[in-house]
């Protein structure tokens, strides 16, 4: 049996840099106000269809949906945004407090070709922040990216902003991509014929080259900003100069869910071929609305977690196994009984102790020890118990000192907590 297409194991020698990404992850958000949620991983299709809209490639060719036994249609999360969002009006989180700032680390779902950083079931770094509408918040977070990905130590990452308006400014930059659009029609894909009428914004994303090549002209939003929006992607761009944090104003970039308005961004890496976002996100001050609550700003980013890591492995060097404090050499039925005993007892201590309970011989259990990189072994053969004298040995100096059974755990606990 073997994983299906674009799913894979994360196996434990491959774990740590996972973890240590978790680890900073957890300590940066927390200290600028986070709190963790956890949201389930099956929705129903309606929640993804509305939010991240009907006419984008995830909704109609990417997600994981099926009717279970009562023809409910639902769908294997393909994000977190839209699950938060429902969280947020669900629990009626605005009424005590607006103000929400959430993350959340998780699996998510999208049926596309697999590749080098592109799979079917990936991870997501998840950050979500309601009720903030002015524009520090937008300038907060993409600081917050920079500074996790410093402490990471990652240096060649580039942030990419955009403002894509809000429906003030819209309708003016559609009738003006439409007008360009119907000048180009001849040299558009199918796909994007077909989106002319439902979603024109969404031909801006499209991957194939040609049609790239022939809307390198199209109109951007940021001509067409209003008043408002200007002020506040000029308040962004400000405030990230003030911090040092690099970007490049990217007036391409559309990101490719429907929720966003004013400022959007991509961190983007040259590392990693086609798949070059590592993080994405934007403002969205239309969808709690837009599900069924107040209205109410919102603005989050998601970090792609197997891009980071695989980022990561070409600049990380992979952490030394951790030794094993002490392997228990048992030799006969008495030693082992009393040798599991004591090696739970020093589990519970905290002393990483290990044993084997196959009944070899000294010589194999030795060989053992020396695999498993034990500091110590103790070794607890019937002579050494009829003589109550248990010998522990430091594998690296060679040095013994002889134990009795009485006060062997904690006599123990004490030499290798040192
Ligand atoms: P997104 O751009 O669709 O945004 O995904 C965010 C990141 O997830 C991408 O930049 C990429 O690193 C990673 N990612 C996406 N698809 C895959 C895949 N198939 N394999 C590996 N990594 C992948 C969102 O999901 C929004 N919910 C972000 C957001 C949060 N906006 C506001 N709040």
């Amino acid at each position: 049996m073997q994983t299906i297409r674009g799913f894979r194991d994360i196996l434990p020698e491959q774990i740590w840099l996972w973890q240590k990404v978790e680890k900073e992850a957890t300590s940066l958000f927390e200290a600028f106000g986070f709190k963790e949620i956890r949201i389930p991983i099956l929705e129903k299709t309606q929640l993804f269809a509305r939010s991240i809209g009907e006419v984008t490639d995830i909704v109609e060719k990417e997600m994981y949906t099926f009717e279970d036994r009562k023809g409910d249609k639902l769908t294997l999360r393909p994000e977190a945004t839209a699950s938060i969002v429902r969280s947020y009006i669900q629990h009626k989180m605005y009424a005590s407090d607006p103000v929400r700032k959430f993350f959340m680390i998780g699996p998510m779902f999208r049926r596309e070709r697999p590749q080098k950083g592109r799979y079917r079931q990936f991870y997501q770094i998840d950050a979500e922040v309601f009720g903030i509408e002015s524009a520090y918040i937008d300038s907060q977070l993409i600081f917050l990216l920079n500074e996790l990905f410093k402490r990471l130590g990652l240096t060649e990452l580039s942030a990419h902003i955009n403002s894509l308006g809000c429906p003030e400014c819209r309708p003016s930059f559609q009738k003006a991509l439409l007008t360009f659009i119907e000048s180009k029609k001849d040299r558009l894909c199918e796909n994007c014929l077909r989106r002319i009428d439902k979603n024109p914004l969404r031909i801006l994303d499209c991957k194939i080259v040609d049609c790239k090549e022939a809307l390198k002209e199209a109109p951007a939003t940021l001509d067409h900003l209003c008043g408002d929006c200007t002020e506040h992607f000029d308040t962004v761009k400000t405030t990230l100069n003030q911090q040092g944090v690099d970007f490049t104003v990217d007036k391409s970039l559309v990101r490719g869910l429907d929720y966003y308005t004013r400022t959007a961004w991509e961190i983007q890496t040259t590392t990693l071929g086609a798949q070059s976002a590592v993080a994405g996100g934007g403002r969205y001050d239309g969808l709690v609305k837009e599900l069924g609550g107040p209205q109410t700003p919102g603005i989050g980013f998601a970090i792609g977690f197997d891009r980071l890591v695989e980022v990561m492995e070409q600049i990380d060097k992979p952490l030394e196994d951790v030794p094993l404090d002490l392997f228990i050499i048992s030799l006969g039925d008495t030693a082992m009984e009393k040798g599991y005993h004591w090696s739970c007892q020093l589990n519970q201590a905290g002393i990483r102790t290990e044993m084997d309970f196959r009944g070899k011989s000294m010589k194999a259990l030795m060989k053992r020890a020396d695999k498993l990189n034990a500091q110590s072994v103790l070794i607890a053969g019937e002579n050494e118990l009829k003589e109550n004298a248990i010998i522990l040995r430091n594998m690296k100096t060679k040095e013994q000192v002889s134990l009795t059974v009485e006060t062997l755990v904690p006599e123990l606990i004490k030499i290798l907590k040192k």
